[in-house]
This record gives structure tokens, sequence and C-alpha cells, in this order.
């Protein structure tokens, strides 16, 4: 598989607009956008920094993962992706290693990325999500 980078760091928030005051008041980040992910139940507010971004991001209904995520762990850090160069090529290769996938094939994650997560039982404990620019 080949790593292009960090894409983002998503964070499991309670209110988007109380995380802008760490994130872009102190910590000085630029606000790109906020985007409505309807297959993940979530809103996300995504801040640049160079090569990369924080995601803030936030349940639209109690069944969205964000709120069971929330419930058992408080806010904080909820997963790190990669940019990827192939995203069909890599869940074959993670497949043969017995790497356990959540689903079984790509979805489409904010701004219209093809993703993937990776189950934390498989990786340290760490959700591992996976995508590749269109
Ligand atoms: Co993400």
């Amino acid at each position: 598989m080949k790593i292009l980078g960090i894409e983002h760091i998503a964070i499991a928030v309670e209110s988007l607009e109380k995380g802008s005051i760490f994130w872009k008041d102190i910590m000085g980040l630029e606000f790109k956008k906020q985007e409505d992910v309807p297959n993940q139940e979530v809103i996300t507010d995504i801040y640049n920094i160079k090569n990369s971004k924080i995601e803030l991001i936030k349940q639209k209904s109690p069944h969205s993962p964000i709120s069971k995520f929330l419930e058992k762990n408080g806010p904080g850090i909820h997963h790190i992706c990669f940019a990827i160069e192939n995203i069909e090529e890599a869940i074959i290769e993670l497949k043969s290693q017995g790497i356990k996938i959540i689903g079984n094939r790509p979805s489409v994650g904010a701004e219209g990325y093809k993703i993937i997560f990776l189950h934390p039982s498989s990786t340290g404990g760490v959700l591992v999500e996976l995508s590749q620019k269109t």
C-alpha cells in the first residue's frame, strides 16, 4: 500500500462552536468549510493545516457512530486518516493479511473521497481511515 500522507485527524466533539474556540481562535487554524456527510450521519468542520487537516465531527443523529463514541469515551480523537494511492488494492492487501475492515467496499466520505475504515481490534486500538482522492 502506498501512503501519501496523513489526510486528516478527526476529533469527536459535542459542539462544533465550542471546538472552534480552541482549534480556530487559539491554535489559529484556517477554517476550510463545513460539510454534511449523510452516509456517516455526521457534520464536520474542516480546518486546514499544511498538507493535512483537522476535522471536528459532530453527530447528526443518535444512530451516528459518533453518538456511541461520545457516550463511551467523551470528546477526543476519533480516527486518523491516511491518504493512499489505490483503495481497492489496499483493501485486497489488508484482507490477505487478516486485517479487519469495516464494511466490504469503499464508501463516500467528506469531500467525495473514497474511504474505508480499519477496525481498531486489528490496528492496536486506533480507528484508521484510508482515503483516496477521486
Ligand atoms: Co475521516
